[in-house]
């Protein structure tokens, strides 16, 4: 079987490893509902491959994988396992609703990964491989096998095992970089060694994932496209493991805009890459860089005079892609607080939001208090406003006033009402300043024992009066979760970006009811 026609050659196949490799990094975690959001903006947006989760790492895992295969209209959705037959039969399980469904299977075959993490000799090895994509073939007839450390793997192993798993029925190999470490010289060579070695190479689509420790996972992704691979695994703002993956938009748009150096095409319409990023940080609560490449704020300003004077002459002076090509909308000023409900759900659409009709009420009550309060409304407001509204609408805990005596007379003080699942609870605290105050106050309520590993503020707009958004990062034992908060008071988006966050450590820890937490009356 020949897997690329000749008219088909130069297609990329993207697979977006968002929904696991993404959502497996300390502080990315999603709520279910958020997962299915993303998967569907994903699909939407023509990528070819949802990797939607690991299913035998826990229910949630599993569910989220079977109900993304269930509502997924076009992408094939994929779930990973292990080597083990119970992991590729639960994986087996959880896609069994998708269209098109893939099994990715994968195991280490690296010197340093069998000897020390597997504990296995490279025949042990070489047998599991032969085992585990033969029991996935039998489930499906579309199964990945991965190499994991792959670009630290013996040669002579690697095109053993690859052969192999050809041979048992795997339909794409994917040889990836899983510590961050090849160059784009090496990775090209590589694939251009196991396609010129392995005898059946033909039979297979060859695959990149790359990992970003060394800051040059596109770099090398694209390589290994020049190399002869055709599919590469990436995630939306190169969210990930450690320095995380491939940055998906930074690929798609490499090759749109350099087709000239790099004739191949993707499926991805680049329009929809500033909507899904942010989609993507607002469920995750991970700041985009200001200066990240395609989707970063700062992607498009130009700020020096020079080359404001050269844009004005001419865009393409220091713009090599326009901004609407990778969805960016002009800032524009047309809300306030006489805008109505038509103008405001029209916006929304602009934006590029698709809420329920509750969800929308909610925004719109959120939208006029906020109008009321700040003169101008542009549209980064409207969008933390949503993006908050959506990562909090099943939060367990939920404030719901709070005010501060602040100043230069201290000890600073704060009182705070919380709903904690619809029971009000109220307390007032001292504190080494006003956020400490707040920060008091909801430890107070809802004891626990997580550190403050991150508070950062930062302007959504410009002016005194602009939108605070704040981020948060708490970590207890091996959990990590990131959350942020908007609002134009700094204090009480300090106090949402908290509570966020531990509504988040509440899903993670999957166990005490926040009643039991709270202390208080
Ligand atoms: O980085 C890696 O090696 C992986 C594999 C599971 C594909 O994520
Ligand atoms: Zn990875």
């Amino acid at each position: 079987m020949s897997v690329a026609t000749e008219s088909e050659k130069d297609r990329v196949v993207i697979f977006d490893t968002t929904l696991r490799d993404g959502e497996q990094s300390p502080g990315a975690t999603m709520t279910h509902e958020e997962k299915l959001e993303v998967a569907e903006a994903l699909d939407e947006m023509g990528v070819d491959i949802i990797e939607a989760g690991f299913p035998i790492a826990s229910e949630g895992d599993f569910h989220a994988v079977h109900e993304i295969a269930q509502r997924t209209k076009n992408a094939v959705v994929c779930g990973l396992s292990r080597a083990a037959p119970k992991d590729i039969d639960r994986c087996a399980e959880a896609i069994r609703p998708a269209k098109r469904g893939r099994i990715h299977t994968f195991i280490s075959t690296s010197p340093v990964h069998m000897k020390y993490k597997l504990q296995m000799e490279p025949e042990q090895v070489y047998e599991m491989v032969v085992q585990q994509v033969t029991r996935a073939r039998n489930h499906t007839d579309d199964v990945e096998w991965s190499c994991e450390d792959g670009t630290r793997t013996e040669h002579d192993f690697l095109c053993r095992c690859v052969e192999a798993a050809i041979k048992a029925g795997a339909t794409t190999i994917n040889i990836p970089d899983t510590v961050g470490y090849t160059t784009p010289e090496e990775y090209f060579a590589l694939f251009q060694m196991v396609r010129e070695r392995v005898p059946n190479s033909d039979q297979a689509r060859f695959s990149v994932h790359c990992h970003d420790d060394l800051g040059m996972a596109v770099a090398n992704s694209l390589a290994g496209v020049r190399g002869g691979a055709r599919q590469i695994e990436c995630t939306i703002n190169g969210i990930g493991e450690r320095a995380g993956n491939a940055a998906l938009e930074e690929v798609v748009m490499a090759l749109k805009v350099r087709h000239d150096a790099m004739p191949y095409v993707t499926a991805v319409d680049g329009t929809k890459l500033t909507r899904v990023s942010k989609l993507v940080s607002a469920v995750t609560s991970f700041p985009i860089q200001y200066n990240k490449a395609i989707v970063g704020r700062n992607a498009f300003a130009h700020e020096s005079g020079i080359h404001q004077d050269g844009m004005l002459k001419h865009t393409e002076t220091y713009e090599i892609m326009t901004p609407e090509s990778v969805g960016v909308k002009q800032t524009s000023l047309v809300m306030g607080k006489h805008s109505g409900r038509h103008a405001f759900v029209h916006k929304l659409q602009e934006l590029g939001y698709e809420l329920g009709p509750n969800q929308v009420e909610d925004a719109f009550v959120r939208f006029k208090a906020l109008a009321d309060r700040k003169k101008l409304v542009y549209d980064e407001d409207i969008e933390a406003l949503v993006d908050e509204e959506i990562a909090t609408a099943q939060d367990r805990i939920k404030l719901v006033s709070l005010s501060i005596i602040a100043g230069t007379h201290g000890p600073q003080r704060a009182t705070m009402k919380l709903a904690i699942e619809g029971r009000t609870v109220i307390e007032e605290c001292e504190g080494n300043g006003p956020v400490d105050a707040t920060f008091n106050c909801i430890k107070a309520l809802v004891p626990n024992e997580a550190t403050l590993d991150l508070y950062q503020v930062h302007a959504v707009t410009e002016g005194t009066d602009a939108q605070a958004e704040v981020s948060v990062r708490l970590s207890e034992n091996d959990k990590t979760v990131t959350a942020k908060g908007a609002d134009p008071d700094t204090l009480v988006a300090s106090a949402k970006a908290y509570l966020g966050a531990l509504n988040k450590l509440m899903i993670k820890r999957q166990r005490t009811k926040p009643e039991a937490m709270v202390v208080g009356p």
